[in-house]
């Protein structure tokens, strides 16, 4: 079975959350379960596209709209993620060093999502589903049911996964003209709320969509970003499957991102080190616990409570504890955080995106705070389980599906159910308590390390939905 995946990210080509690391992981564990899974992807002027070798597989001219676009379809040589992997390269258009939020990016998407269609079309490129993630890939599922040009492509499923409906691609009409030709049924299936969009386009197009959690596919009923009640009509095509981890690039034992190595046995004493050097370069102190929070920092994350939430907490625990940023996003979050560091003692953010940071954190750090409004699934925690550090998360998506509280049985996290102020720091006194009694805290560190999220079970779950397709 070819499954071609299409996105705007995947680690370790170009990653900006937790969507890359999706795509990055799940063709490789497909592979592993014996289908030929593959990803294409736009071409983007960075590290990994600079330092690997390709072949050009295929080359021609397009049309978006009145504008003509040449592009190339790469194929990278020697397999080094473990699926077959293409860009394609649009020049002046595409091949760019950031992954988003140029003022073209509808134009970007929309001519890389022609000409993936395009090159499968003009080489006969055998392909059994469509994978297709996030509003970038959205107009696919309506394009090869609707447009005259992909005709041939009209029987082929495809598969839609809502990484984050937050996001879903709106464009004006005056754009509808970038598409080609479509036939006179598709009157209104890309239509929502007076535009096109495309999110909502791949709901109404694709045979199934899949959320990555089951929490999170029930709330979207509810909590749509105008949204719910086209959910509501396609229920039945919904199916919520948990992401998992890429468990070798996610490995404290072998991680090339961390100072120290460790597995279950020796935890806390590798931990202690890792955490010696984060709190050395960031000016903490290495004998007290250490909380962090790594994520983008924008309102979905809960990241606007930050700063009163640290305020009162070090109000509280005075310098019984360290807390440590990473992260970047709304510039009001990162410069209400930057002022905060100036004057708390034991407090620091790093704003910016710094992937081998993050792994120190993740194996350093003795807790995570997630406090999301919204969180689709959420990966942070599972890295964060890995790797024995407790994570604080508010009860949403996701997190309530991946962490069990320390007060049931065999419960491994902390959860809180509002976000308010003084619930997060209620959860952080029950977290200082946990740190303080080492016995119960090494106990909770050795069954996270024993979970496993890896990618194995739900990698077949998604096989299984394909095959349902057939
Ligand atoms: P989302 O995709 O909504 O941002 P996830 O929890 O699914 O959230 O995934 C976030 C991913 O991005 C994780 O791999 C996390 O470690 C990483 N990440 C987020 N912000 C940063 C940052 N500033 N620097 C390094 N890694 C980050
Ligand atoms: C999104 C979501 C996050 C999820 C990730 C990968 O960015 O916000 O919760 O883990 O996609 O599916």
């Amino acid at each position: 079975m070819n499954i071609l995946h299409l996105s705007a990210e995947c680690y370790p080509v170009a990653k900006a959350g937790g969507l890359g690391d999706v795509v990055g992981a799940l063709p490789k564990y497909q592979v592993g379960l014996g289908v030929q899974a593959m990803v294409a992807m736009p071409f983007y002027d960075r590290k990994f596209s600079q330092s690997h070798q390709f072949e050009t597989v295929y080359q021609a001219s397009s049309k978006l709209g009145y504008r003509s676009f040449d592009f190339q379809v790469l194929k990278e040589q020697n397999n080094t993620l473990g699926f077959e992997l293409y860009l394609v390269k649009i020049p002046e258009l595409l091949d760019r060093p950031e992954i988003y939020s140029y003022p073209d990016e509808t134009e970007q998407f929309v001519a890389f999502q022609l000409a993936v269609l395009d090159w499968i079309i003009a080489t006969g490129k055998k392909i059994d589903v469509f994978h297709c993630h996030d509003h970038h890939t959205g107009l696919v599922p309506f394009l090869i049911k609707y447009s005259n040009k992909y005709l041939a492509l009209a029987q082929t499923p495809s598969v839609f996964t809502i990484h984050n409906g937050e996001y879903q691609g709106w464009m004006g009409w005056e754009k509808f003209h970038y598409l080609p030709e479509v036939s006179a049924e598709s009157g209104g299936v890309l239509e929502w709320n007076n535009c096109i969009n495309p999110l909502a386009a791949a709901i109404k197009c694709c045979w199934k969509y899949t959320t990555v959690s089951p929490s999170y596919l029930e709330e979207i009923k509810h909590h749509a970003h105008g949204l719910e009640f086209l959910f509501e009509i396609e229920q039945g095509k919904g199916q919520g499957i948990l992401n998992g981890i890429d468990v070798e690039v996610w490995n404290p034992a072998t991680d090339p991102m961390l100072t120290h190595h460790y597995q279950r046995t020796n935890v806390n004493e590798a931990k202690a080190v890792n955490k010696a050097a984060v709190c050395e370069r960031f000016n903490l102190d290495p004998s007290k616990p250490l909380f962090t929070f790594i994520g983008r920092l924008v309102i979905e994350k809960g990241a606007d409570m930050l700063v009163e939430l640290v305020r009162e907490v070090f109000l509280r625990h005075q310098s019984e504890l360290n807390f440590l940023i990473l992260g970047s996003g709304e510039k009001a979050i990162e410069m209400s955080l930057e002022e905060v560091q100036r004057y708390l003692r034991n407090f620091n953010c790093f704003i910016g995106y710094d992937e081998a940071l993050s792994h120190q954190i993740y194996g350093s750090a003795d807790f995570i705070l997630m406090p999301s409004r919204v969180e689709p699934c959420g990966l942070n925690q599972l890295y964060s389980l890995r790797y024995g550090t407790v994570p604080i998360v508010r009860s949403t998506g996701g997190l309530k599906d991946t962490v069990i509280d320390i007060g049931e049985s065999n419960g491994y996290g902390i959860r809180f159910d509002n976000l308010d102020t003084m619930e997060m720091v209620h959860a952080i006194d029950r977290a200082m308590h946990l740190y303080n009694d080492s016995k119960k805290l090494n106990q909770v560190r050795k069954r996270m390390m024993e979970l496993d999220f890896s990618w194995n079970k739900s990698a077949a779950a998604y096989i299984e939905l394909y095959n349902s397709l057939k």
